[in-house]
């Protein structure tokens, strides 16, 4: 009787929990993100934005095929990326902290690991050259300013 009884709260539990997750199993649930969908990238470390402020689709990026969570997130140590997904993610100008016009005699390396927009345009720009058809309409699109500041 008692065992029976269990195995009734088991299957119940286990019921309430297929209802909780829907129809996914644990094989196919999306990775768990807590960002929001979209992301309001306005940082505070410009005194002005000069460009209409761009609205990042996180959620379309993050489930896109072929695109991980690593290729934007980064912490890296002895010059290796140590972060992983579930680790805390602090925005990119917590590190990229400059702003203005980079000395002219700065390696591209440092001018991207220092300063805010170059290194946000790099992590972006370089991706969608490699993974947008420069010839659709997005890419198309992507390759303006206004694709992604939208005009003011
Ligand atoms: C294509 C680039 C890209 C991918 C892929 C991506 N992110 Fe992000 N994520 C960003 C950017 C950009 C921000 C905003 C940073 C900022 O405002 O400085 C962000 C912000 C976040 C934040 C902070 C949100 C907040 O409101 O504070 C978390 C958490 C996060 N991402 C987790 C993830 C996880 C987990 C994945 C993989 C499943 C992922 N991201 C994939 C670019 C990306
Ligand atoms: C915890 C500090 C930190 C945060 C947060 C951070 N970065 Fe970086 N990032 C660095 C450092 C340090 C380097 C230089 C690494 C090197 O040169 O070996 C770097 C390098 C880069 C590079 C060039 C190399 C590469 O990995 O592609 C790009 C592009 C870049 N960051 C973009 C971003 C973007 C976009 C964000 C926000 C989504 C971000 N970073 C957040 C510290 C950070
Ligand atoms: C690792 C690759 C990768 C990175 C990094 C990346 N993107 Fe994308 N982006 C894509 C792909 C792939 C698409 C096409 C998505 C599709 O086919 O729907 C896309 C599409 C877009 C689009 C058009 C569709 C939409 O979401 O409205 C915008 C705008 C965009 N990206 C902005 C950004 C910005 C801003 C950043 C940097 C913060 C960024 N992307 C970084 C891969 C990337
Ligand atoms: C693929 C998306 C993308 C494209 C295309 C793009 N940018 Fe950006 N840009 C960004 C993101 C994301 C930021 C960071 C905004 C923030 O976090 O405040 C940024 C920041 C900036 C900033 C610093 C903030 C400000 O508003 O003053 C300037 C200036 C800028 N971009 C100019 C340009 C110009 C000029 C072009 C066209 C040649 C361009 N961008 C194309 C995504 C893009």
């Amino acid at each position: 009787m008692r065992l029976k009884s269990l195995g009734i709260i088991a299957a119940g539990c286990s019921a309430l929990l297929f209802l909780a997750m829907g129809p996914l199993t644990a094989a196919d649930a999306p990775a768990v993100v807590t960002a929001p969908d979209t992301i309001k990238m306005e940082s505070k470390i410009y005194k002005k934005h000069t460009k209409g402020v761009v609205t990042f689709s996180h959620k379309k990026h993050a489930e896109h095929k072929g695109v991980s969570c690593t290729d934007c997130h980064h912490v890296y140590k002895d010059g290796k990326n140590t972060w992983k997904q579930g680790d805390p993610v602090q925005k990119c100008d917590a590190c990229h902290t400059e702003t203005g016009k980079p000395p002219k005699e700065m390696a591209k390396k440092d001018v991207i690991a220092k300063y805010h927009k170059e290194a946000v345009h790099e992590n972006c720009k370089s991706c969608h050259k490699k993974m947008v058809d420069k010839n659709s309409d997005m890419g198309k699109a992507l390759k303006a300013c206004t694709g992604c500041h939208p005009k003011k």
